[in-house]
Parts: structure tokens; sequence; C-alpha cells
């Protein structure tokens, strides 16, 4: 089903420890993306270098791994239409100074070492990632009462 797309968001340590949970929760609600997993973790050395081996021969490997090890991740499955696609567009930019007003990453940071969530660029590698922060039985499966008013069939 195309409503069943799903992405992988994580709000990172400076997300998290700058209060912008509540508010980057409320946007993919308020878009009518559903909620399907939750988490609050702090995560391994061994999980961060996984997740992230695409960007290993990267000068600031080393450094963007000890940045998201340093304090709590929220890791978040949403779920919708065309959710990867939306959801990068809500993310904005990875710098922060390419992003426009109104996405996250231009309304809240100003720094790329510092733009506060990460979300999937393809529908591959979100369900990659998916696979890698959740086990399948965290996963909640409901009937969203709002469904018919977010989508017309
Ligand atoms: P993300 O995976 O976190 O959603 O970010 P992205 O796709 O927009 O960017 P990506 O190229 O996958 O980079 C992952 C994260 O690495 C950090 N980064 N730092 N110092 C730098 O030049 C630099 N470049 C990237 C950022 O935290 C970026 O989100
Ligand atoms: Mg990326």
């Amino acid at each position: 089903m195309a409503n069943g797309e799903r992405i992988f968001i994580a709000i990172k340590p400076d997300g998290f420890q700058r209060s912008l949970v509540g508010e980057i929760i409320k946007r993919f609600e308020q878009k009518g993306f559903r909620l399907i997993a939750m988490k609050l973790i702090q995560a391994s050395e061994d999980l961060l270098k996984e997740h992230y081996i695409h960007l290993k021969d990267r000068p600031f490997f080393d450094g963007l791994v000890k940045y998201m090890q340093s304090g709590a991740v929220v890791a978040m499955v949403w779920e919708g239409l065309n959710v990867v696609k939306t959801g990068r567009v809500m993310l904005g930019e990875t710098n922060p100074p390419d992003s426009k007003p109104g996405t996250i990453r231009g309304d809240f940071c100003i720094q790329v070492g510092r733009n506060i969530i990460h979300g999937n660029d393809s529908v591959e590698s979100a369900e990659k990632e998916i696979g890698l922060w959740f086990q399948p039985e965290e996963m909640v499966y409901y009937k969203s009462c709002s469904q018919s008013w977010i989508y017309d069939e």
C-alpha cells in the first residue's frame, strides 16, 4: 500500500538538548503522517558506525559518530504516502544555511555539524535503517481515526 511507505527519523542529541522534540514531532503529526515506532536511546558506537557506514571515508566521520553518541537520540518511524520525499523536504538541506525557512533545519539550526535531525534520502535506506534501529515487535500497528480525512482513498 502506498500509504504504508516508512521513514526512519532521528532527533539528534542537539535537537534533544535544545528541547525541540515536541516541535519536531508536532510537525510530522500535523502533516498527517502516522507514528508507528518511537524510543529514546543513547546509541552505541557500533550502531552509529553501521548507520553511517556510507560516510566512513569522509573526514567528519569520527566527529559525527562522537556527536551522535554524545547524548539522547529520539528514534522514530513515521508512515504515510510519499513520507520519504516529503520528510526530506520538511527536514531541509543537510547544510542549514541552504535550508529554507519553514523547514526544520531552516528554522532551528545553523551549522552542518549540529543539524538536529536525521531522515532517510530513499525508501531503500529507510527500510535498511528501520531494520538497524528497531525490532519488528517495536512497531505499533493501529487504525488511524483520521485516515479518511487525510487520504481520499
Ligand atoms: P542525515 O543523514 O543526518 O539525515 O543527513 P543528510 O542525509 O542530509 O546528510 P549526509 O550526507 O547523509 O550526512 C550525514 C550527517 O553528517 C553530518 N555532516 N557533517 N561537517 C560536515 O561537513 C558534515 N557533512 C555532513 C551531518 O550531521 C549530516 O546530517
Ligand atoms: Mg544521509
